[in-house]
Protein backbone atom coordinates (compact mmCIF):
# COMPACT_ATOMS: atom_id res chain seq x y z
CA UNK A 1 0.00 0.00 0.00
CA UNK A 2 1.20 3.54 -0.67
CA UNK A 3 0.16 5.60 2.00
CA UNK A 4 -1.47 9.03 1.56
CA UNK A 5 0.42 12.09 2.96
CA UNK A 6 -1.51 13.88 5.43
CA UNK A 7 -0.84 17.64 4.58
CA UNK A 8 -0.40 19.20 7.57
CA UNK A 9 0.27 22.59 5.74
CA UNK A 10 -3.02 22.64 3.66
CA UNK A 11 -5.06 21.49 7.27
CA UNK A 12 -3.73 23.87 9.20
CA UNK A 13 -4.14 26.71 6.51
CA UNK A 14 -7.69 25.76 6.68
CA UNK A 15 -7.94 26.47 10.29
CA UNK A 16 -5.97 29.55 9.81
CA UNK A 17 -8.60 30.49 7.99
CA UNK A 18 -11.18 29.76 10.32
CA UNK A 19 -9.48 32.04 12.72
CA UNK A 20 -8.93 34.81 10.56
CA UNK A 21 -12.82 35.33 10.04
CA UNK A 22 -13.19 34.97 14.00
CA UNK A 23 -10.71 37.23 14.46
CA UNK A 24 -12.45 40.30 12.05
CA UNK A 25 -16.05 39.02 14.11
CA UNK A 26 -13.56 39.92 17.08
CA UNK A 27 -12.42 43.05 15.88
CA UNK A 28 -15.60 44.57 15.08
CA UNK A 29 -16.30 43.79 18.56
CA UNK A 30 -13.79 45.88 19.85
CA UNK A 31 -11.40 43.10 20.98
CA UNK A 32 -8.07 42.41 19.11
CA UNK A 33 -6.31 38.90 20.70
CA UNK A 34 -2.79 39.82 21.83
CA UNK A 35 -0.57 37.03 22.40
CA UNK A 36 2.67 37.79 24.65
CA UNK A 37 6.01 36.04 23.16
CA UNK A 38 8.86 35.52 25.39
CA UNK A 39 12.58 33.91 24.60
CA UNK A 40 15.41 33.74 26.60
CA UNK A 41 18.40 32.91 24.75
CA UNK A 42 19.38 32.37 20.95
CA UNK A 43 18.62 28.53 20.45
CA UNK A 44 18.54 28.26 16.54
CA UNK A 45 15.63 26.00 16.73
CA UNK A 46 13.65 28.24 19.30
CA UNK A 47 14.40 31.03 17.54
CA UNK A 48 12.79 30.15 14.05
CA UNK A 49 9.55 28.98 15.95
CA UNK A 50 9.16 32.12 17.76
CA UNK A 51 9.67 34.03 14.46
CA UNK A 52 7.25 31.36 12.82
CA UNK A 53 4.60 32.08 15.05
CA UNK A 54 5.02 35.71 15.22
CA UNK A 55 4.47 35.78 11.83
CA UNK A 56 1.32 33.35 11.90
CA UNK A 57 0.31 35.89 14.49
CA UNK A 58 0.64 38.62 11.98
CA UNK A 59 -1.48 37.17 9.06
CA UNK A 60 -4.39 35.69 11.39
CA UNK A 61 -4.67 39.95 12.99
CA UNK A 62 -3.59 38.96 16.34
CA UNK A 63 -1.22 40.93 17.81
CA UNK A 64 2.18 39.70 19.20
CA UNK A 65 4.11 41.50 22.11
CA UNK A 66 7.18 39.98 21.01
CA UNK A 67 9.96 39.74 23.70
CA UNK A 68 13.88 38.32 22.82
CA UNK A 69 15.93 38.52 25.85
CA UNK A 70 19.25 37.68 26.46
CA UNK A 71 20.64 34.72 28.23
CA UNK A 72 21.91 35.92 31.10
CA UNK A 73 18.05 37.52 32.02
CA UNK A 74 18.09 36.14 35.57
CA UNK A 75 14.63 34.13 37.04
CA UNK A 76 13.74 37.42 38.58
CA UNK A 77 13.69 39.22 35.78
CA UNK A 78 11.41 36.69 33.46
CA UNK A 79 8.79 36.46 36.39
CA UNK A 80 8.65 40.46 36.33
CA UNK A 81 7.75 39.93 32.72
CA UNK A 82 5.37 37.58 33.11
CA UNK A 83 3.27 39.06 35.77
CA UNK A 84 3.16 42.52 33.29
CA UNK A 85 1.72 40.57 31.12
CA UNK A 86 -0.49 38.31 33.34
CA UNK A 87 -1.91 41.97 34.57
CA UNK A 88 -1.90 43.60 30.87
CA UNK A 89 -5.39 43.55 29.31
CA UNK A 90 -4.14 43.48 25.72
CA UNK A 91 -2.65 39.92 26.25
CA UNK A 92 -4.75 37.10 26.01
CA UNK A 93 -2.08 34.56 25.82
CA UNK A 94 1.29 33.92 27.43
CA UNK A 95 4.12 32.09 25.64
CA UNK A 96 7.40 31.45 27.10
CA UNK A 97 9.33 29.79 24.51
CA UNK A 98 11.10 26.26 26.38
CA UNK A 99 13.96 25.19 27.00
CA UNK A 100 14.78 27.79 29.25
CA UNK A 101 18.66 28.47 30.13
CA UNK A 102 19.70 25.73 33.13
CA UNK A 103 19.77 28.94 35.68
CA UNK A 104 15.87 29.33 35.32
CA UNK A 105 13.44 27.11 37.00
CA UNK A 106 11.40 26.05 34.21
CA UNK A 107 8.70 24.55 36.55
CA UNK A 108 8.54 27.79 38.41
CA UNK A 109 8.08 30.10 35.41
CA UNK A 110 4.96 28.12 34.20
CA UNK A 111 2.99 28.53 37.74
CA UNK A 112 3.83 31.82 37.45
CA UNK A 113 1.59 32.60 34.10
CA UNK A 114 -1.99 33.17 35.03
CA UNK A 115 -4.20 29.88 33.68
CA UNK A 116 -6.63 32.02 32.01
CA UNK A 117 -3.97 33.10 29.93
CA UNK A 118 -1.85 29.73 29.48
CA UNK A 119 -2.38 28.92 25.85
CA UNK A 120 0.17 26.98 25.85
CA UNK A 121 -1.69 24.54 28.77
CA UNK A 122 1.51 23.71 30.38
CA UNK A 123 -0.19 25.21 33.77
CA UNK A 124 -1.25 22.28 36.29
CA UNK A 125 -4.46 23.86 36.31
CA UNK A 126 -4.99 23.47 32.86
CA UNK A 127 -3.13 20.21 32.86
CA UNK A 128 -5.10 18.87 35.59
CA UNK A 129 -8.63 19.74 34.34
CA UNK A 130 -7.53 18.49 30.39
CA UNK A 131 -6.71 15.15 32.50
CA UNK A 132 -10.59 14.82 33.97
CA UNK A 133 -11.91 16.00 30.95
CA UNK A 134 -12.71 19.77 31.60
CA UNK A 135 -13.15 22.69 29.30
CA UNK A 136 -8.86 23.59 29.62
CA UNK A 137 -6.68 25.20 27.12
CA UNK A 138 -4.86 21.92 25.42
CA UNK A 139 -1.28 21.97 24.70
CA UNK A 140 -0.74 22.72 21.20
CA UNK A 141 1.37 19.86 19.49
CA UNK A 142 -0.85 16.68 20.73
CA UNK A 143 -4.50 19.42 19.79
CA UNK A 144 -2.84 19.58 16.52
CA UNK A 145 -2.42 16.03 16.31
CA UNK A 146 -6.03 15.16 17.46
CA UNK A 147 -7.16 17.62 14.69
CA UNK A 148 -4.86 16.07 11.92
CA UNK A 149 -6.20 12.87 12.88
CA UNK A 150 -9.97 14.15 12.83
CA UNK A 151 -10.10 16.58 9.72
CA UNK A 152 -8.47 13.35 7.85
CA UNK A 153 -11.07 11.22 8.42
CA UNK A 154 -9.14 8.57 10.94
CA UNK A 155 -11.81 6.29 13.20
CA UNK A 156 -9.85 7.32 16.70
CA UNK A 157 -13.05 5.27 18.58
CA UNK A 158 -11.42 1.60 19.72
CA UNK A 159 -8.36 2.50 17.69
CA UNK A 160 -5.24 1.19 19.05
CA UNK A 161 -3.05 4.08 19.82
CA UNK A 162 1.12 3.63 20.47
CA UNK A 163 2.90 6.65 21.29
CA UNK A 164 6.52 6.54 21.44
CA UNK A 165 7.80 9.10 23.56
CA UNK A 166 6.87 10.63 27.10
CA UNK A 167 7.26 14.63 27.10
CA UNK A 168 5.48 16.58 29.32
CA UNK A 169 4.58 18.32 25.37
CA UNK A 170 3.80 15.80 23.44
CA UNK A 171 2.96 12.25 24.93
CA UNK A 172 1.56 12.18 28.30
CA UNK A 173 -0.51 15.17 26.93
CA UNK A 174 -1.69 13.42 23.58
CA UNK A 175 -2.18 9.74 25.50
CA UNK A 176 -4.77 11.60 27.94
CA UNK A 177 -6.58 13.47 25.13
CA UNK A 178 -6.73 10.51 23.39
CA UNK A 179 -8.69 8.26 26.04
CA UNK A 180 -11.22 10.78 26.74
CA UNK A 181 -15.06 9.96 26.50
CA UNK A 182 -15.04 12.49 23.60
CA UNK A 183 -15.68 12.47 19.72
CA UNK A 184 -11.96 13.24 20.05
CA UNK A 185 -10.94 10.42 21.81
CA UNK A 186 -12.34 6.56 23.02
CA UNK A 187 -9.25 5.16 21.67
CA UNK A 188 -7.42 2.78 23.79
CA UNK A 189 -3.54 3.91 24.28
CA UNK A 190 0.02 2.69 25.33
CA UNK A 191 2.68 4.80 25.73
CA UNK A 192 6.30 3.40 25.08
CA UNK A 193 9.64 4.70 26.37
CA UNK A 194 13.40 4.67 26.75
CA UNK A 195 12.55 1.65 29.25
CA UNK A 196 9.81 -0.52 27.58
CA UNK A 197 11.57 -4.27 26.71
CA UNK A 198 10.32 -4.35 23.22
CA UNK A 199 8.83 -1.38 21.47
CA UNK A 200 8.46 -2.95 18.41
CA UNK A 201 6.01 -5.46 19.90
CA UNK A 202 3.70 -2.70 20.74
CA UNK A 203 3.89 -0.44 17.83
CA UNK A 204 3.37 -3.39 15.22
CA UNK A 205 -0.40 -4.28 16.83
CA UNK A 206 -0.90 -0.06 16.66
CA UNK A 207 -3.51 1.38 14.12
CA UNK A 208 -1.92 4.77 14.89
CA UNK A 209 1.37 5.27 15.72
CA UNK A 210 2.66 8.62 17.51
CA UNK A 211 6.58 9.00 16.95
CA UNK A 212 7.38 11.23 19.85
CA UNK A 213 10.79 10.77 20.93
CA UNK A 214 13.25 13.20 19.35
CA UNK A 215 15.60 10.48 17.62
CA UNK A 216 15.58 9.79 13.88
CA UNK A 217 14.62 5.98 13.10
CA UNK A 218 12.76 5.49 16.26
CA UNK A 219 10.15 3.67 14.46
CA UNK A 220 11.60 1.80 11.27
CA UNK A 221 9.07 0.03 8.21
CA UNK A 222 9.31 -3.58 10.09
CA UNK A 223 7.89 -2.17 13.38
CA UNK A 224 4.60 -1.29 11.70
CA UNK A 225 1.66 -3.16 10.36
CA UNK A 226 0.18 -2.57 6.63
CA UNK A 227 -2.62 0.03 6.96
CA UNK A 228 -0.79 1.76 9.77
CA UNK A 229 -1.67 5.24 10.51
CA UNK A 230 1.84 7.36 11.10
CA UNK A 231 1.67 10.65 12.89
CA UNK A 232 5.42 12.12 12.92
CA UNK A 233 6.13 14.50 15.83
CA UNK A 234 10.03 14.76 15.68
CA UNK A 235 12.38 17.49 14.38
CA UNK A 236 15.64 16.17 13.92
CA UNK A 237 18.57 17.98 12.17
CA UNK A 238 21.11 15.45 9.78
CA UNK A 239 24.15 16.63 8.10
CA UNK A 240 23.16 16.89 4.39
CA UNK A 241 26.41 18.62 2.20
CA UNK A 242 23.97 18.65 -0.64
CA UNK A 243 21.59 21.17 1.15
CA UNK A 244 22.69 24.94 1.35
CA UNK A 245 22.34 24.67 5.15
CA UNK A 246 24.38 22.04 5.80
CA UNK A 247 21.24 20.01 7.34
CA UNK A 248 17.99 18.35 6.47
CA UNK A 249 15.12 18.06 8.71
CA UNK A 250 13.82 14.74 9.38
CA UNK A 251 11.19 13.28 11.65
CA UNK A 252 11.40 10.16 14.10
CA UNK A 253 9.90 7.69 11.54
CA UNK A 254 11.79 6.15 8.35
CA UNK A 255 9.03 8.14 6.19
CA UNK A 256 10.45 6.60 2.80
CA UNK A 257 10.37 2.99 4.48
CA UNK A 258 6.95 3.23 5.98
CA UNK A 259 4.87 5.45 3.68
CA UNK A 260 5.50 1.99 1.20
CA UNK A 261 3.08 0.35 3.95
CA UNK A 262 1.28 2.79 5.70
CA UNK A 263 -2.50 4.26 5.08
CA UNK A 264 -1.77 7.55 5.92
CA UNK A 265 1.45 9.12 7.00
CA UNK A 266 3.02 12.76 7.88
CA UNK A 267 5.87 14.39 6.51
CA UNK A 268 8.36 16.57 8.43
CA UNK A 269 8.32 19.47 7.49
CA UNK A 270 4.78 20.26 6.69
CA UNK A 271 2.83 17.94 8.95
CA UNK A 272 2.89 18.13 12.61
CA UNK A 273 5.05 21.10 12.67
CA UNK A 274 2.23 23.46 10.85
CA UNK A 275 -0.16 22.53 13.50
CA UNK A 276 1.06 23.22 16.55
CA UNK A 277 1.20 27.13 15.88
CA UNK A 278 -1.84 27.22 14.65
CA UNK A 279 -3.29 25.50 18.01
CA UNK A 280 -1.36 28.20 19.72
CA UNK A 281 -3.69 30.89 17.63
CA UNK A 282 -6.44 28.84 18.21
CA UNK A 283 -6.13 29.08 22.35
CA UNK A 284 -5.34 32.60 21.66
CA UNK A 285 -8.83 33.33 20.17
CA UNK A 286 -10.54 31.28 22.59
CA UNK A 287 -8.86 33.03 25.15
CA UNK A 288 -9.63 36.33 23.71
CA UNK A 289 -13.46 35.54 23.50
CA UNK A 290 -13.44 34.60 27.18
CA UNK A 291 -11.65 38.00 28.50
CA UNK A 292 -14.49 39.45 26.11
CA UNK A 293 -17.54 38.64 27.83
N1 LIG B 1 9.25 24.22 22.86
C1 LIG B 1 8.96 23.18 22.04
N2 LIG B 1 7.62 23.10 21.84
C2 LIG B 1 7.06 24.11 22.56
C3 LIG B 1 5.71 24.54 22.75
O1 LIG B 1 4.74 23.98 22.23
N3 LIG B 1 5.56 25.63 23.56
C4 LIG B 1 6.61 26.26 24.16
N4 LIG B 1 6.35 27.30 24.94
N5 LIG B 1 7.87 25.87 24.00
C5 LIG B 1 8.08 24.80 23.20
Amino acid sequence: MAAKIIDGKQIAAEIRAELKNEVTTLKAKGITPGLGVILVGADPASMSYVTAKERACDEAGIYSDDNRLPAETTEEELLALVDKMNNDPKINGILVQLPLPKHIDEQKVLLAIDPDKDVDGFHPTNVGKMVVGDKAFLPCTPHGIVQLLMRTGVKLEGAEVVIVGRSNIVGKPLANMLIQKSETGNATVTICHTRTKDIAAHTRRADIVIAAAGFPNTVTADMVKDGVVVIDVGVNRVEDATKKKGYRLVGDADFEAIKEKASYITPVPGGVGPMTITMLMYNTVESAKMAGK
